[in-house]
């Protein structure tokens, strides 16, 4: 019996008869041969049936197949130079599994709301497949690096009483006779984890209810997020941009099917690798923008075409230090040497994508914590806990988020967040 593979082990099985599973994503056949394009969710492949190979009744299933519908091929692998994966498979046989008739997503070109809607299915496309797959990658690439460096993996909840970010984005809900927030980030249990653990990093979905419909926002989004005891801001920084490269250097040694099938400039992608990136001030930042014809103040937080133009400027990510307090949230550390910045800094990805990570320094001092948590309004009950952690052997500590589909966006160079999650929340959607 053949041997059953998947599509992308083929070039382990270079004439061999194998079986593999697949459903048909396109196809083209004349009275002679039939060309089959398969997919088994390991790769993209093509399947060649002739006539004369075949039996009469093998040739007209194969003539006969729908788009998507599934089935067993069998058949043996040769190279195949002209094509994009560089293997097919000669068949000699096929067993219909799933029929699928009127497979909605077809080869012609469909507007982005439509795929938004089929997105169940968009999912098994070209496109999605290299995407979900760099996404996995750098998941994977993820708990390596940080197991390396001597984190440990600990989960925040996800419902929770407190606002780290800011009240203003904050999803409720109802818990029994009490109201709960959705995490809109795990930090400040990262910071309680860091006390126990030392290096901890956690990795789960965050909930923002942006109102704003960018292509940078999304209401339900991924992030890992680190937090180093006895770790100042200097030393988190290298570790952030250790972790990028790692993550860029993991994606092109272990991703080049997929970016190949994105179209994305491997070379490009390499000038990542290269450390340290640059950084600027946030005031270094303001001048350069006042100087090129923003009407930005000291001060303002940066929108989308601030933090592109900034990004534009370098050929890396660069490291913008010390934003301004008033823009930031009340858990850092203020500098030493003045009081109106805080020690902390966002990196900003090239090619114009903006703030991936956001990071800080954080205030370690009870009665300096304390008295921020007050000047912010927020409800003092809800972060005596968290207070605790500054009266119990408080230690310095920096910590950081990355956001894993603005990460996975410009490593793709995608145009938008909501491709690179399987299924988007955005304000308007919910479905599927
Ligand atoms: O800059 P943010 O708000 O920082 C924090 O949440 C910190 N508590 C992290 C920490 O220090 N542990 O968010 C961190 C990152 C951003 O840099 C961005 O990449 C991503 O999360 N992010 C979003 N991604 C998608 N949609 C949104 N609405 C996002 N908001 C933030
Ligand atoms: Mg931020």
């Amino acid at each position: 019996m053949a041997q059953r593979i998947s599509i992308k082990d083929a070039k382990n099985h270079v004439d061999e008869e194998v079986e593999i599973g697949v459903w048909l994503t396109d196809k083209r056949s004349s009275g002679k041969i039939a060309f089959l394009q398969l997919r088994d969710g390991t790769a993209f492949f093509q399947g060649v049936v002739r006539k004369n190979d075949v039996s009469e009744e093998v040739f007209q299933i194969a003539k006969n197949l729908h788009q998507e519908s599934s089935f067993w091929v069998t058949g043996t692998i040769h190279e195949d130079s002209r094509s994009h994966f560089g293997y097919e498979i000669q068949i000699s046989d096929i067993k219909p599994v799933g029929d699928s008739e009127d497979f909605p997503i077809t080869p012609k070109e469909h507007g982005i709301e439509f795929l938004l809607d089929h997105r169940h299915l968009w999912l098994r496309s070209r496109r999605p497949f290299a995407i979900m797959q760099i996404r996995n990658e750098m998941i994977r690439a993820t708990y390596e690096f940080f197991n390396n460096e001597g984190f440990i993996k600990m989960d925040p909840p996800i419902l929770t009483g407190s606002a780290p970010e800011g009240t203003t984005e904050l999803f409720e809900t109802e818990y029994f006779d009490k109201q709960a927030y959705l995490s809109q980030s795990g930090q400040l249990y990262m910071e309680a984890g860091a006390m126990a653990f030392g290096k901890v990093f956690s990795f789960g979905p965050t909930f923002r209810a942006e109102k704003s419909k960018t292509r940078r926002h999304l209401t339900e989004f991924w992030m890992i997020e680190p937090e180093m005891a006895f770790m100042h801001q200097e030393e988190s920084l290298k570790i952030q941009e250790r972790y990028i490269a790692y993550l860029v250097q993991s994606v092109i040694d272990n991703c080049a099917y997929e970016l190949k099938l994105l179209d994305r400039d491997v070379d490009q992608l390499k000038k990542y690798t290269k450390l340290p990136y640059p950084r600027i001030s946030y005031d270094e930042a303001i001048e350069m923008l006042q100087k090129n014809g923003f009407d930005s103040k000291w001060g303002d937080d940066f929108g989308s075409p601030e933090e592109t133009f900034i990004s534009d400027q370098f050929d890396q990510p660069v490291f913008v230090l010390n934003y301004p307090k008033a823009i930031k949230p009340f858990y850092m550390k203020p500098a030493e040497d003045r009081d109106d910045v805080y020690v902390c800094a966002d990196l900003l990805a090239p090619e114009g994508y903006g703030e991936i990570i956001g990071g800080s320094e954080r205030e370690v001092d009870y009665d300096k914590l304390y008295a921020e948590i007050e000047k912010k309004g927020l409800n003092m009950p809800d972060y005596e806990w968290y207070l605790d952690l500054r009266k119990y052997g408080s230690v310095p500590h920096s910590g950081f988020g990355l956001g894993l589909e603005r990460a996975v966006t410009w490593i793709c160079k995608l145009d938008h967040l909501r491709e690179a999650i399987p299924f988007p929340r955005m304000i308007n959607r919910l479905k599927p």
